[in-house]
C-alpha cells in the first residue's frame, strides 16, 4: 500500500484591486451578469465571465426553472455557450461572482462539482489551462491556476 497526496492551491487577493486589470474587468462583468440571473426559487444569483483567446468576453447567470433540475448554473450557461459559438477558441480566464439574496457573501464561493466537471471537459479538448477567478459579493478572490487544481483526480475521456 502506497499513500497518495493530492493537493490544491489557491491564491487568494484581499480584494479586486489587487487583480491584474484584465481579471478585474472580467470579474465586474460577472457582477454585472449576476444581476442578470434568474433564480427565484434558490434566491442565489451567480454570474461567470469568460475570457478567450479571441478577446471575446462571454456571460452567463444561473437560470433557475420551476421543475428544479432543469436549471442550469451560471458558469456552465456560460462555457456552452462559449463552446457552441466558438468551438475553436481557447478560453482563458473565467470569474466567477456569487451571493444569496438573504445574507452577504463575504468569502470567495467556488464553482460546484457539476460546473468542475464541465469545465474540465473544455480545459482538456484545448489542452491548456483556464484561470478559474472566484468570489461573493464583496471581499476575496481566489484564483485556482487550473481547473483540474480545484478538480484533482477528476473524471476524463481517457478512460473510455
Ligand atoms: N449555482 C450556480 O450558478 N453555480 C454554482 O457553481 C453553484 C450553484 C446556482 C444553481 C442554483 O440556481 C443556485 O445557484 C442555488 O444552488
Amino acid at each position: 500500500m502506497k499513500e497518495i497526496k493530492v493537493a490544491s492551491i489557491l491564491e487568494v487577493y484581499d480584494t479586486v484591486h489587487e487583480l491584474p486589470e484584465d481579471v478585474n474587468k472580467l470579474m465586474q462583468m460577472a457582477h454585472e451578469a449576476r444581476k442578470r440571473a434568474y433564480a427565484p426559487y434558490s434566491s442565489f444569483f451567480v454570474g461567470a465571465a469568460l475570457l478567450l483567446e479571441n478577446k471575446e468576453i462571454i456571460t452567463g447567470s444561473n437560470q433557475e426553472n420551476a421543475s428544479y433540475p432543469s436549471g442550469l448554473c451560471a458558469e456552465r450557461t456560460a462555457i456552452y455557450y462559449a463552446g457552441a459559438k466558438f468551438p475553436k477558441t481557447r478560453i482563458l480566464k473565467m470569474a466567477i461572482s456569487a451571493g444569496s439574496k438573504n445574507k452577504v457573501s463575504q468569502k470567495p464561493i467556488p464553482p460546484c462539482g457539476a460546473c468542475r466537471q464541465a469545465i474540465a471537459e473544455y480545459e482538456i479538448k484545448q489542452k491548456f489551462p483556464i484561470e478559474i477567478y472566484f468570489m461573493g459579493e464583496t471581499g476575496k478572490v481566489a484564483k485556482s491556476a487550473s481547473l483540474e487544481n480545484l478538480l484533482p483526480f477528476l473524471f476524463d475521456n481517457s478512460v473510455l
